[in-house]
């Protein structure tokens, strides 16, 4: 096994995999191509009719991506492949796209090319990367996020971006979309993460001079804070560039960034909450934190000797299984499994819900474990 875990561990994952099984199937008959994001009182509506290019569109179709890749089933991947061909008006309409193009096609079209080898969705995902590389700012040496009026602004979310462009310069073999994708991680090491693991979401440059202005707190609880789900993305974001560009840089940040995220999550019993350095009271939490967090210690073990591994997996199971034990619904009649997951400490509608995301992430954390999972990123 990849990963060496215990055995009761492993019977565990193995367990919440039949449950995982059971809840998907149910979800997949009943929402088929709808996009999920939040739902209501155990109900999906479809956030494709609002819409089709908010960052997270594409979680669903990961997940079916994962399940037919696990099982085989067909009904996952004809269902993925609907979610993809009405992700094309978004490509096709462009305007409110920005950096998330990687949330967005990696889960989808690039995860039916790497699975079925699909011309189109080759094509698909191409084009997503040259939108992605089109936002590189070369004054400040990064990539940005949003668009009119924003363009100074990067954040550390785009770690997760970067394997599109990654992926694109191996297709297409062309250097140039890999330096933007590295200038971008390099940018991300000087401006956004500190030197005690912790980081920030956002920094702000001058987009004329790319001179370096500040860090606004963005979706944590203010600057100088340490938002949760920006620490996993730093951890999984930064073992993902260490695995497509083979800098030991990249692999001692996302190891600095993992020891800051565990320490704080073994504080708390492993429950994450949304904002490390947030007052104690009120707690809200954030489970999608954990997930994610989970997934990349998954992807370290992975990049690290034998002697280093097990503070990384043993850290990801304990983030799962508490998971699992505290914050599932597994009645197969309700949407959503992952419950208490956050989109930003100050906005209430989206604290402590189910979110599309959190399910994604736990279903990649359990087939990682199984040795199951597609490398979607
Ligand atoms: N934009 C990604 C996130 O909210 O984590």
């Amino acid at each position: 096994m990849r990963y060496a875990v215990s055995e009761e561990d492993r019977q565990w994952a193995e367990q919440v995999w039949g449950k995982l099984e059971v809840k998907l199937k149910a979800e997949c008959g009943r929402i088929g191509s709808s996009i999920p994001y939040i739902p209501v009182n155990g109900v999906y509506s479809d956030m494709g009719e609002k819409s089709l290019v908010w960052w997270t569109n594409g979680f669903w179709s990961g997940m079916l991506w994962q399940m037919y890749h696990a099982t085989q089933e067909k009904l996952y991947k004809e269902t993925a492949e609907q979610v993809e061909i009405r992700l094309d008006q978004g490509l096709a309409d462009y305007m409110g796209l920005d950096h998330d193009v990687g949330f967005l096609w990696l889960h989808t079209a690039v995860a039916n090319y790497r699975l079925t080898g699909n011309p189109r969705s080759r094509i698909r995902g191409l084009h997503a990367a040259g939108i992605l590389a089109g936002r590189y700012q070369p004054a400040g040496g990064y990539i940005r996020a949003w668009n009119e009026g924003q363009e100074g602004i990067a954040i550390i979310d785009c770690l997760m971006n970067l394997p599109l462009l990654y992926w694109a310069a191996a297709e297409r073999k062309d250097a140039g979309l890999k330096q933007i994708a590295v200038s971008h991680a390099q940018m991300a090491l000087r401006h956004i993460l500190r030197p005690d693991g912790s980081c920030n979401h956002l920094v702000v440059f001058d987009p004329e001079t790319g001179e370096y202005l500040n860090n606004p707190g963005g979706q944590g609880y203010e600057s100088g804070s340490s938002w949760t789900r920006g620490q996993s993305w730093a951890i999984y974001g930064m073992a993902l560039s260490y695995r497509y560009t083979g800098d030991r840089e990249y692999l001692d940040a996302a190891k600095r960034v993992a020891h800051y995220f565990i320490a704080n999550a073994a504080l708390n019993d492993y429950e994450v909450v949304i904002d490390f350095r947030a007052p104690e009271q009120p707690v809200y939490y954030d489970t999608t934190a954990a997930v994610c967090a989970a997934c990349g210690l998954l992807e370290l073990a992975e990049a690290v000797g034998d002697y280093e591994k097990p503070l990384y997996v043993k850290a990801a199971v304990r983030l799962l299984r508490k998971i699992g034990e505290k914050f599932c619904e597994w009645d197969p009649e309700q949407d959503s499994i992952v419950s208490h997951g956050s989109g930003r400490y100050h906005r209430e509608s989206d604290r402590e819900v189910p979110i599309i995301y959190g399910d994604y992430f736990f279903l990649e954390g359990i087939l990682r474990l199984l040795d199951k999972h597609l490398m979607i990123w």
